[in-house]
């Protein structure tokens, strides 16, 4: 068989137009027809680049210049855009990162979900798109011989230390300094991955932005944590209005940044917030939406997309601490949440109880073992609202759904990829896409949230 031709060298130079974007935010260009991904690159640009990688079919180039730039170019406020790669769109204009979210939808929906002609709205964004995360998940190292907190560099493990990072609440600038602060005062060892050894791994922090409650997690290999007493003292002496410190002990090899068990160490071992007008109660493993000011856009369109008139029972597969289900069960006449973390279902009790909300149900356990078994018992829902894990629905879970035949179904979804899968299967059955919502919960990222109705046909 004939040899295909690879025009690109590894190591070499070449310039090259960049025409696209890729779903993870490279700049897409060919060389002599050869496909090339280019971080940092942006479409209408020509660039310089260094082939790094070539395989049979495409390739990676690094950026070395920018010939033409594209007027929709911005320069990264933030100083750690080049090597932290979190944010991966900060160099591409807010509204061209907008249009991309919603291409990324429509692209997915077509090619994974074969399903076309349907109304994708334009992606909802924000005015103020930055100092937007209600949550900060910060891991703690040694790189390079020095002590690191910040976010892991791309492809590595290798720790960016940072002393702010201006998507998540300000608060959190303070935290990582007061942490870095005891680690090098008391000589407390920190974590090493590969040897399994030392004892700080992640500080995580919860914000509530409408109460302004605050709990920083200090996440620890094994429950041995030396000077607990002067961290909590830095702590509440340095940071006014925090309300929490909790010690979360992960004692195993594995990227999971949480373990199961939590120790309060001062204050309340949860925070407390509000989201439009509800009161929510959010332990340290409980999952709340990170972008409080969106969430209640995305909820909004949940709820319009149900189309509730007060008779309906409605069904929140995946309801973490209650949110969405709290928030239709004004409109509806029973709400069944399914939630697997025991944690976040005892939290969506007690805030059931705490907004005087009686016509919800919360039931403890997996959605593709409880949803099979609630068909099999005789439970119909008008309305299925669906909001699972990156990883989209497992196929038993849309199956079950099928058989219980609600006459409609909303998907709230924050992978556009999995929410086609899982689209592409129910539209194979009786259930066809009426309309999608992209809501932009992640500015700066390449990741988009989307609300989509479906209705039995
Ligand atoms: C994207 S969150 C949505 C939570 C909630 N709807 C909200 O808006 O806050 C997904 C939730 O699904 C839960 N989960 C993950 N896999 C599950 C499964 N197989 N069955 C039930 N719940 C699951 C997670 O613990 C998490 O609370």
């Amino acid at each position: 068989m004939k040899q295909k031709r690879i025009p690109v060298k590894e190591n070499q130079e070449y310039e090259m137009n960049v025409d696209d974007i890729s779903v993870d935010g490279e700049g897409i260009g060919r060389i002599d027809g050869f496909t090339m991904f280019v971080e940092g690159a942006l479409p209408g640009e020509r660039v310089r680049i260094r082939a790094v990688k070539a395989g049979r079919n495409y390739g990676y180039g690094e950026l070395l210049k920018i010939i033409i730039p594209s007027p929709d170019r911005m320069l990264p406020p933030c100083p750690y855009a080049k090597r932290c790669g979190g944010c991966s769109l900060q160099h591409l204009s807010y509204n061209r990162q907008l249009e991309f979210k919603t291409r990324r939808v429509r692209d997915a929906l077509e090619r994974i979900g074969k399903i076309t002609g349907v109304k994708i709205h334009d992606t909802i964004g924000m005015q103020q798109s930055w100092r937007y995360r209600n949550k900060a998940q910060f891991p703690v190292g040694m790189t390079g011989g020095s002590l690191s907190i910040g976010f892991f560099v791309p492809r590595s493990h290798d720790i960016v230390d940072i002393d702010r990072c201006i998507i998540n609440h300000q608060v959190n600038d303070k935290v990582i300094e007061i942490t870095r602060k005891f680690i090098e005062k008391y000589n407390v060892p920190v974590y090493d991955e590969n040897a399994h050894h030392g004892i700080i791994r992640h500080v995580v922090t919860k914000v509530g932005f409408k109460t302004g409650q605050l709990m920083v997690i200090i996440v620890t290999n094994g429950r041995y944590l030396p000077y607990k007493d002067k961290l909590v003292e830095l702590l509440r002496n340095n940071i006014p209005g925090i309300t929490g410190i909790v010690q979360n002990i992960n004692s195993k090899k594995t990227n999971v940044i949480l373990g199961d068990e939590n120790i309060t160490l001062w204050g309340q071992g949860y925070i407390v917030d509000i989201l439009a007008g509800l009161t929510f109660k959010i332990s340290p493993l409980s999952f709340f939406q990170v972008n409080p000011a969106q969430t209640e856009i995305l909820y909004s369109k949940a709820l319009e997309y149900a189309g509730l008139t007060g008779r309906e029972t409605v069904i929140d597969l995946y309801s973490g601490i209650g949110t969405i289900s709290l928030f239709l069960a004004r409109s509806a006449a029973k709400v069944y949440g399914i939630e697997e973390v025991p944690q976040a279902v005892q939290d969506a009790w007690e805030n059931a109880r705490i907004n005087g909300i009686a016509n919800v149900e919360f039931i403890t356990g997996k959605a593709e073992e409880v949803i099979p078994k609630l068909v099999d018992s005789g439970l119909r829902a008008d309305v299925v609202v669906l909001d699972p894990p990156r990883k989209g629905c497992e196929a038993g879970v849309l199956e079950a759904l099928i058989r219980m035949a609600p006459q409609r179904i909303v998907y709230v979804s924050c992978n556009p990829a999995t929410l086609a899968r899982d689209l592409k299967l129910l539209t194979e059955q009786e259930y066809r896409v009426i309309e999608v919502q992209p809501v932009d919960m992640f500015p700066h990222t390449t990741h988009v949230e989307c609300v989509t109705l479906m209705s039995r046909v």
